[in-house]
């Protein structure tokens, strides 16, 4: 079972890599993920969040299994929304996030197949949210100067038990 790493880890401040090979590694890797996501009642989960730089991500907001490799977000619409959102790498750190609540999303499934999707409310949320692991953004980047403030000594807490 694939462990999630949570903050300060330095991977999760970093640019993932590209996947260039859909094979069997690639698959496995997908499965391992979804265990992983599936243990701790995740909604996603990125990659570089079990210790693996590369761009590839899980979803499930209880519809199904979605997985992409290599997305990228190509249109943002509509309007902004602020929701409360978690993270599995920051254990015990609840903030409120605005987002545009419907997206289109492409990449790549396990084999290689090119996807395209619009998504929208909780999965545009969610896909947001993991391919902003796939830059080395956390949720704590997005936050107002307030929240910044009220999140400080939480945050300080992760440093010293990391
Ligand atoms: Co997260």
């Amino acid at each position: 079972m694939l462990s999630v790493v949570t903050y300060p880890n330095s991977i999760l401040r970093k640019t993932a890599e590209p996947v260039e090979s859909f094979d069997d590694d690639l698959k496995i890797l997908l499965d391992q993920m979804a265990d992983a996501m599936y243990v701790k009642d995740g909604v996603g989960l990125a990659a570089p969040q079990v210790g693996i730089s590369k761009r590839i991500i899980v979803v499930d907001i209880g519809e199904g299994l979605l997985c992409l490799v290599n997305p990228e977000i190509l249109a943002r619409e509509g309007e902004e929304k602020v929701l409360e959102e978690g993270c599995l790498s920051l254990p015990g750190v609840r903030v409120d996030v605005s987002r545009p609540e419907k997206i289109t999303v492409a990449g790549f499934d396990e084999k290689g197949g090119r996807i395209e999707k619009n998504v929208l409310g909780l999965n545009a949320r969610v896909f947001q949210h993991e391919i902003d692991h796939l830059n080395g953004v956390l949720i704590i980047d997005r936050l107002n100067t307030l929240q910044r403030v009220l999140l400080k000594s939480k945050l300080k807490r992760l440093h010293e038990t990391a």
